[in-house]
């Protein structure tokens, strides 16, 4: 997944540095190349290169640009090797045009080979085509809109793109790739059309910003136009500003709302502060994000429909098909019919669809393709959606009938860390409004909930200070080749949640291993030459004594075991162990609440999730990867 940003303003001629900051707020979406492209009288420049924005800036110096018109681009490199060339802005042959996309243009080399094969390439992209079908279809058609209409039913695949045309044109559109256009008002324009939420057919603007993600542009504006799918825009330069103008694929203008993004979005401030990376300061919000998340609002009609679901299949990606687990372990507990299946497998999975079940989506950005995939074939089966979502502004949430909002606040550190313990939370919210739902007798009363946020935080907290123990644990086994993390029951899904946090912030082969597995084979695995490590989730619940058994399995076999616990019954067990705050001190007993879920089922595999966050980005840091943008993947990914 890239991200696309583009600025015009009739108050700037620095937009360069405006997109060059817009860019870096958008770096989580991939980081492969840089690059930018400003117009400056009618002669567009463009500066790019491999690497990410502060490294390509000080290389090619990008913010020296001038002008008032630009666009830019970050890269997740998905066709064409990360070299200079490949990264975008990509131009026409006669240099009139340059375009950013992000997504994947399928029929890219029948368009080459066929109507552009007179043109030069100098890329190995996808994208490239967009910038020459451009300059191919406006020397056939005068109107920029009937070369809009004309490309978009040339071109297939999944994109969003703009287009800097050296007129001082921006034009764009979107096809199951997100893509937001953030209205700056001019004086006496929109204030008219906003007031009375009308949909109108241009917008009079002194700047206006396209870009992937309201992220990009929400410190200078909270007014945002969501385009659709196959609906593109048009903006031109006006006396005093610019014209803003929507289309559907056929050419027809349409009318488009404004919706304000909420107050909490534009107020979040989106800086590592005394962090040294975002990943770790995600880390450490948790202390509130998982309260805030068990203070979410849930809709009535999103329980019922879940309890009147003939069958319910809960579905997501990375993180959040952990989350989906554990989902799936929590309700069926309150006796929902329920499945898992991984987002990339839904179309493709055994479990039938149709109008009696409900998707339940989960996902952090809304955004990622295989999940929406899930979530069009489900609906194309006549299912209700359901989602569970951080990004509120998000395609997902826009084609869901129902969904919560996990409330973490944006996540800039592309291993899921705070989402995934806030998507918890949620889960663990709805599975015991179910239980109300079902048996009255079960609390759910809001008192409930804080007195459950504050024992969380606390015991948050209480890890967090822990960081130290887990700084040196990570020194112990930074250079080890391969991390089998074990657990049984809830545990389990904690155990697949460390493993992935291993691999995509450490780079270490890393596997969860169901403890009672072991001796059915990954044992073989085990011996004393230190290569390798376990991890053993071992918390006082009613697994305790069967992975004590395991562990002394490994231990037999000279195998060096961590153990992640708040019990000190067989401590001796293991080489090291990390003691968890105990959960007893603060539980629902002594509060007089009674659930369905016990505390323990949410308090424990948050209080297990977060040392092995902590263990992950140690351990990236000793080894100077950067925990932020780890290696070939991105925040979530737009292309299946
Ligand atoms: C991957 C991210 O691209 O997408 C993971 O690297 C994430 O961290 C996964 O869990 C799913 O993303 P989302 O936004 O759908 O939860």
């Amino acid at each position: 997944m890239c991200s696309i940003i583009a600025y015009a303003s009739c108050n700037c001629n620095d937009v360069s540095s405006i997109l060059l900051d817009s860019l870096s707020l958008l770096e989580y979406r991939g980081y492969d190349s840089v690059g930018i492209a400003v117009l400056n009288g009618s002669s567009i420049s463009v500066r790019k290169g491999v690497g990410n924005v502060k490294d390509v800036n000080r290389k090619h110096r990008l913010e020296e640009l001038v002008g008032s018109i630009g666009i830019g681009h970050t890269r997740w490199a998905t066709h064409g090797s990360i070299s200079d060339l490949n990264a975008h802005p990509h131009t026409s042959c006669d240099g009139r045009i340059a375009i950013v996309h992000n997504g994947i243009i399928d029929n890219y080399l029948e368009l080459r080979e066929g109507i552009l094969k007179d043109h030069s390439f100098k890329s190995e992209t996808d994208s490239e085509v967009i910038a020459h079908m451009l300059e191919h279809l406006l020397s056939r058609h005068k109107d920029i809109k009937d070369v809009m209409v004309a490309l978009l039913r040339l071109l297939h695949g999944s994109y969003a793109f703009v287009a800097l045309l050296n007129d001082g044109t921006l034009v764009g559109s979107r096809h199951n790739e997100p893509l937001i256009v953030g209205v700056v008002p001019s004086a006496n324009s929109i204030l008219y059309h906003y007031a009375n939420r009308k949909k109108y057919n241009d917008v009079f603007c002194s700047s206006c910003f396209i870009s992937s993600d309201v992220l990009a542009f929400i410190k200078y504006t909270d007014k945002a136009i969501f385009l659709s799918n196959d609906e593109f825009f048009i903006l031109r330069p006006i006396k005093h500003g610019y014209r803003l103008s929507i289309y559907d694929a056929e050419g027809n203008k349409i009318g488009k709302q404004i919706t304000q993004i909420a107050w909490e979005l534009s107020s979040y401030v989106i800086d590592k502060g005394k962090y040294a990376h975002y990943t770790l300061k995600e880390i450490h919000e948790q202390e509130y994000t998982i309260a805030r998340a068990l203070c979410s609002k849930i809709n009535h009609e999103f329980i019922t429909r879940l309890i009147d679901a003939r069958r319910v299949i809960v579905t997501g990606s990375g993180s959040s098909y952990n989350a989906s687990l554990y989902a799936k372990h929590l309700l069926a507990r309150v006796g929902v019919n329920i499945d898992a299946c991984i987002a990339s497998e839904v179309r493709y999975s055994s479990i039938s669809i149709d109008s009696n079940d409900v998707l339940l989506a989960i996902s952090q950005s809304g955004e990622t393709a295989d999940l929406l995939d899930a979530v069009r074939y489900a609906k194309s089966k006549g299912c209700k959606i359901l989602s569970i979502v951080n990004v509120n502004t998000s395609s997902l949430v826009r084609e869901s009938d129902y969904f919560t909002s996990i409330n973490a606040g944006p996540e800039i550190g592309v291993a899921a860390t705070k989402s995934f313990t806030a998507q918890l939370a949620v889960i663990y919210k709805v599975a015991s409004l179910i239980a109300h739902e079902n048996n009255s007798n079960y609390d759910y009363s809001i008192y409930y909930y804080d007195s459950l946020s504050s024992a969380i935080s606390k015991g948050v907290r209480d890890i967090i200070a822990r960081e130290h123990l887990l700084s040196s644990i990570a020194d112990t086994i930074k250079d080890v080749n391969d991390i089998y993390v074990i657990g049984k029951g809830v545990n389990h899904i904690i155990a697949l949640e460390g493993a992935l946090k291993l691999k995509e912030l450490a780079y270490i082969h890393a596997e969860a291993i169901n403890a009672g597995e072991l001796k059915h084979g990954p044992l073989a695995l085990i011996d004393n030459s230190r290569s390798s490590v376990v991890i053993a989730l071992n918390v006082k619940d009613n697994t305790y004594k069967d992975v004590i058994n395991n562990v002394k399995e490994v231990k037999a076999r000279g195998g060096y075991v961590i153990g992640i616990s708040d019990c000190y019954e067989y401590k001796e067990c293991y080489d090291v162990m990390l003691d968890l705050p105990s959960i007893y001190d603060t539980n629902e007993r002594d509060c007089g609440f009674v659930n369905a879920i016990s505390y323990e089922s949410l308090a424990y595999p948050v209080y297990q999730c977060i040392p092995l966050q902590l263990l992950a980005y140690n351990i990236a840091v000793k080894k100077n990867y950067n925990p932020d943008y780890p290696r070939n993947i991105a925040k979530s990914v737009t292309v299946t």
